[in-house]
């Protein structure tokens, strides 16, 4: 049976390699074939699923650009780095990674590709991505982060995503029941789902000392648990409602108006007369 691909997109540093790479623990740790793809040059979207194994170039490589590197991860999950494998923001290189004996052969039940560009108009998947897709997006209570979602949202409404389904929102990083109001506000404005909320938690740091996945280091936690919710709705396969996207001047009003919310909470001063 053809993989099932999950796409995890989001603004940089708003914490998609760690969602991925926790999510692929977490469907390996319930039996499935895992293959978590890293496109970021730095090699650093599958260290805590590899743990101490050592990458080595994939073999029979005949793509364009460098040789992608390859270990086995927790669970026996597949960990490929494969750098940058883009060419005009088209992933070309990816769909040669996908057509490779060793993917083949790994047969996987799913596919997780943690992309390091940005949701845009040059977002393009894999041509060699014949199972579902699923597109996850990663997001804070930041204005940037929500932005790159919003611009995802659009781009989920274009022709070139038609074959693409929504995989819900990866909410992280919070740090506070506020920060969960605004993107939850921002959620139902869309009309997209929530798949989880992470909070901001010392436990991400400590995985990543340890250098295992949350599932491994700390199976019990409460970061841990947010995961394992993620792929249960990975594995449960709703078909998840598609979003609509703000417009500009929507956007706007919708930034100013919890910019105003949150300035009378912080300050005590409101603006219109009434009483909080
Ligand atoms: N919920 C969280 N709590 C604490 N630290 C986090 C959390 N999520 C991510 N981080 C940390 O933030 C940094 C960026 O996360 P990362 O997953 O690499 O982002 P991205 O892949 O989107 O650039 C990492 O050092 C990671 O350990
Ligand atoms: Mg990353």
């Amino acid at each position: 049976m053809a993989a099932q691909h999950l796409v995890v997109v989001g603004k940089s540093g708003v914490g998609k390699s760690t969602t991925a790479a926790n999510l692929a623990a977490a469907l390996a740790d319930a039996g499935k074939r895992v293959v978590l793809i890293g496109y970021d040059t730095r090699w650093n979207t599958t260290a805590t699923l590899r743990g101490d194994n050592l990458l080595a170039p994939i073999p029979h490589w005949n793509g364009e650009g460098a040789v992608p590197f390859y270990a086995r991860g927790f669970r026996s999950s597949l960990c490929i780095e494969a750098g940058d494998l883009t060419i005009e923001g088209e992933a070309v290189g990816a769909t040669e990674l996908l057509r490779n004996p060793l993917v083949r052969e790994y047969d996987p039940d799913y596919v997780i590709h943690d992309v390091s560009w940005e949701p845009a108009a040059s977002f393009v998947l894999p041509a060699a991505a014949e199972g579902v897709i699923r597109v996850l997006a990663v997001t804070s209570a930041d204005m940037g982060a929500i932005h790159a979602v919003n611009e995802l949202f659009a781009w989920l409404n274009t022709v070139s995503a038609t074959d693409c389904r929504f995989g819900g929102v990866v909410v992280n990083n919070l740090s506070g029941p506020l920060y969960e109001s605004i993107v939850s506000d921002f959620a139902n404005l869309t009309g997209a789902t929530v798949a989880a909320s992470v909070t901001h938690s010392l436990m991400v740091s400590v995985s990543d000392f340890y250098n295992q996945t949350l599932i491994e280091a700390a199976p019990s936690s409460h970061v841990t648990y947010a995961y394992r919710k993620v792929a249960r709705t990975v594995l449960d396969d709703l078909e998840l409602r598609r979003p609509a996207f703000l417009d500009t001047v929507a956007l706007k009003e919708w930034a100013v108006k919890w910019g105003e919310i949150i300035t009378e909470l912080e300050t005590g001063l409101v603006r219109d007369g009434s009483n909080i």
